[in-house]
């Protein structure tokens, strides 16, 4: 009899304009977690937000023929029975083979909207069962740019001050030049990957901006852009007790903003053809700083992740302008591309441990949990007292 090993479902895909990311991230990660200790389910979710599972998932090539991919696996659903969480085949019945396997904690591999912003760790959360990284409200305020600026300032993080529109309107301009003048940066407050964010420099570019952001989000947001940027990223690791800083790198754009393009399409190219991702989008690690700089960094990092109530492995970028030197926390990444393992390996975490570390803080969590008190076991209404059809007084 060999040790039991833990089951571990990998969520990935989803319906968000960061699908072909998350599947890249996923696969890197199947690779990488250790098969001595955990069983990697893969758990496939596609843009119509159905599950599936196979293990053909773990394979990046297979994806050229999504389709045929997809046909060769078992449409799954997530169960709770016997006090677990099952995975099982759909449409079940008499013949389907029973449950697939139990799982003892989810590894969500997503990116953007609907599935990183708390849509799937509340679905998680509901299943009861573990998963690693950020809880509900940490993967929303981590998604929605505005609220975390809000929180963060409050706090009193460095974040530019920022305008957010929730309707489309040509006062929207007039506000903005008010407030502050040109150039500024529009963004959709919820994706990811520079999708539908871009510089203006007067009225009429401002404009565009703003209808090509609504097109992505119902909320818009603007703030000065800086002209003589660089972008230092840092990951954390940890959770609310204890927290650390990973090395810091300098990504490079070719482009004005680093677009998604720069990101996971002109990437470098693995030995198989696949974009590598965000692990080979060009960058440079450690990022020349001088050490002051590096340690402010890494602290405004740690401190931006502790107080977003983070938790597993987030990074966070930021914006250092070149003009006088000032540093901005510009958003966090609750999960981030390649689950940023590439930023620890430098300080001497390989992806395996990391995956390991990631997978405990899962169940240290719900250990914490469990010491909280959610429910009773005695059924109140049972007990008879003042809860007439008017309700209670
Ligand atoms: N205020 C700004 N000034 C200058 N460039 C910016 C500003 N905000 C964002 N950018 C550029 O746009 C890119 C994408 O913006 P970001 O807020 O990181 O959104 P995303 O979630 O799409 O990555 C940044 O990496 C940076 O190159
Ligand atoms: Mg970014």
């Amino acid at each position: 009899m060999g040790i039991m090993k833990i089951n571990v479902a990998v969520l990935f895909g989803g319906k968000s304009v960061e699908h072909e990311v998350s599947i890249i991230s996923a696969v890197q990660a199947m690779a990488n977690i250790d098969t001595e200790k955990y069983r990697v389910v893969p758990v496939y979710i596609t843009k119509d937000n159905e599950f599936y599972y196979g293990e053909d998932l773990r394979d990046i090539r297979l994806y050229r023929n999504l389709k045929g991919l997809v046909a060769r696996c078992r449409r799954v659903v997530f169960i709770r029975e016997k006090g677990r969480v099952r995975l099982v085949k759909y449409p079940g019945g008499l013949f389907s083979g029973g449950p697939i396997c139990d799982i003892d904690v989810a590894l969500p591999v997503v990116h953007g909207t609907n599935v990183e912003d708390g849509a799937l760790q509340g679905y998680l959360k509901t299943l009861d069962v573990p998963f690693v990284g950020c809880n509900v409200l940490a993967s929303a305020v981590g998604m929605d740019k505005y609220v975390m600026k809000i929180l963060l300032k409050e706090a009193g993080f460095p974040v530019l001050d920022c305008l957010r529109f929730t309707v489309p309107d040509p006062e929207n301009v007039k506000k903005v030049e008010a407030k502050f003048g040109y150039p500024v940066i529009v963004k959709p407050v919820n994706l990811g990957s520079s999708v539908g964010i871009s510089k203006a420099a007067g009225p009429e570019e401002l404009e565009h901006a703003l209808t090509d952001a609504f097109a992505f989000s119902d909320k818009v947001l603007v703030e000065p852009a800086i002209t003589q940027l660089r972008e230092i990223n840092c990951a954390v690791l940890g959770d609310a007790s204890e927290a650390i800083a990973s090395e810091c790198e300098e990504p490079f754009a070719t482009d004005q903003i680093l677009s998604y393009k720069d990101k996971y399409v002109d990437g470098g190219k693995s030995k198989s053809g696949a974009s590598k991702g965000m692990a080979s989008l060009k960058r440079q690690i450690p990022a020349e700083l001088p050490p002051e700089l590096r340690q402010r960094i890494q602290e405004l990092a740690v401190g931006t992740f502790q107080t977003l109530d983070c938790n597993g492995v987030a990074r966070i970028d930021f914006m250092i302008d070149k003009a006088d030197g000032s540093v901005w926390v510009n958003e966090i990444n609750t999960i981030p591309g390649s689950l940023a393992f590439y930023l620890w390996q430098p300080v001497g975490i390989k992806y395996p441990d990391l995956l390991e570390r990631l997978i405990a803080l899962a169940l240290k969590r719900r250990r914490k949990e469990e010491e909280i008190t959610y429910s009773f076991d005695t059924n109140i209404l049972s007990m008879g007292g003042p809860f007439g059809s008017k309700g209670r007084k």
